[in-house]
C-alpha cells in the first residue's frame, strides 16, 4: 500500500521521478543547506539517484530513512520533505526531520506536515518515542519543534564535525502519551 497522508493543506506521499527537479533545487539552496547533511550544488543526478533508492524503501522498517515529499494540494507544486528513521537499535522510537524550500517557510507547512507525521509515527506505528536533532543555530528548526510540543532534552556541545567546524545540537523528544495529551 503506497503511503500518503492529507492534511487541510497538504498531501505526504512517497517521491517521484518527476520531483528531481524541485528537489535539486531546494537542496542547493546554501540556506536550506546550512545545517543539512548534503553540501550544494546538489545536483540533478544526485536528486533523481536518491529519488530511485527511495523507491525501494518501505516505511518503518528500522535503521532505514524514509523521505516524504510535502506537496501543496491546491497546486500540486512540491514544497519540501520530511522524514523519519525507525532506530536500528530500538524500533520502539524514531527520528524526523524536514526541509522545506525556501520560497515555502514562514506559512505554517513545516508545522502542518510534521504533525501529520508525528500522528503517522505514534497513532498508526504506535511508537513510543520520537525525536528530532537541530543544530543550535537553528532557530527556525527549534520555534518548529517546540510548537509542536516537543521537549529540548539534552545540548551537546562541539561533537559533530559538520562542514568544517565542530557544531553543537539540541536534541528534542516526545513520547507518545504526550502527543494524545
Ligand atoms: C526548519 C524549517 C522547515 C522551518 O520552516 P518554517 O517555515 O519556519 O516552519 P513552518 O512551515 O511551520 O512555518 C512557521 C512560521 O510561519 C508562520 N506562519 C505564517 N502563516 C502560518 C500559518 N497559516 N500557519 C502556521 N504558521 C504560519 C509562523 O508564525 C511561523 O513563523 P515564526 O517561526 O517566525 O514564528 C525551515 O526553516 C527549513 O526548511 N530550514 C532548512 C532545513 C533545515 O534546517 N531543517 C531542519 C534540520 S534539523
Amino acid at each position: 500500500m503506497s503511503f500518503s497522508i492529507e492534511t487541510n493543506r497538504l498531501l505526504l506521499r512517497p517521491f517521484r521521478l518527476a520531483d528531481a527537479e524541485t528537489l535539486a533545487a531546494y537542496r542547493s539552496d546554501p540556506l536550506v543547506a546550512a545545517y543539512q547533511s548534503w553540501d550544494t550544488p546538489y545536483r540533478l543526478e544526485q536528486a533523481t539517484a536518491l529519488i530511485h533508492e527511495l523507491a525501494e524503501v518501505q516505511p518503518g522498517i528500522p535503521g532505514a530513512w524514509f523521505q516524504i515529499a510535502i506537496e501543496e494540494r491546491a497546486s500540486g507544486a512540491l514544497l519540501g520533505d520530511c522524514v523519519f528513521c525507525v532506530l536500528a537499535e530500538e524500533p520502539h522510537q524514531a527520528e524526523i526531520g524536514y526541509t522545506l524550500a525556501r520560497q515555502h517557510q514562514g506559512a505554517g507547512y513545516a508545522s502542518e506536515a510534521v504533525r501529520a507525521l508525528l500522528g503517522y509515527l505514534f497513532g498508526t506505528l504506535g511508537l513510543h518515542r520520537v525525536r528530532a536533532i537541530c543544530d543550535e543555530r537553528n532557530r527556525a528548526s527549534q520555534r518548529l519543534l517546540e510548537r509542536l510540543g516537543m521537549r529540548r532534552e539534552a545540548h551537546f556541545v562541539e561533537y559533530v564535525w559538520h562542514k568544517g567546524e565542530w557544531a553543537s545540537d539540541y536534541w528534542y523528544a516526545m513520547l507518545r502519551r504526550e502527543w494524545e495529551g
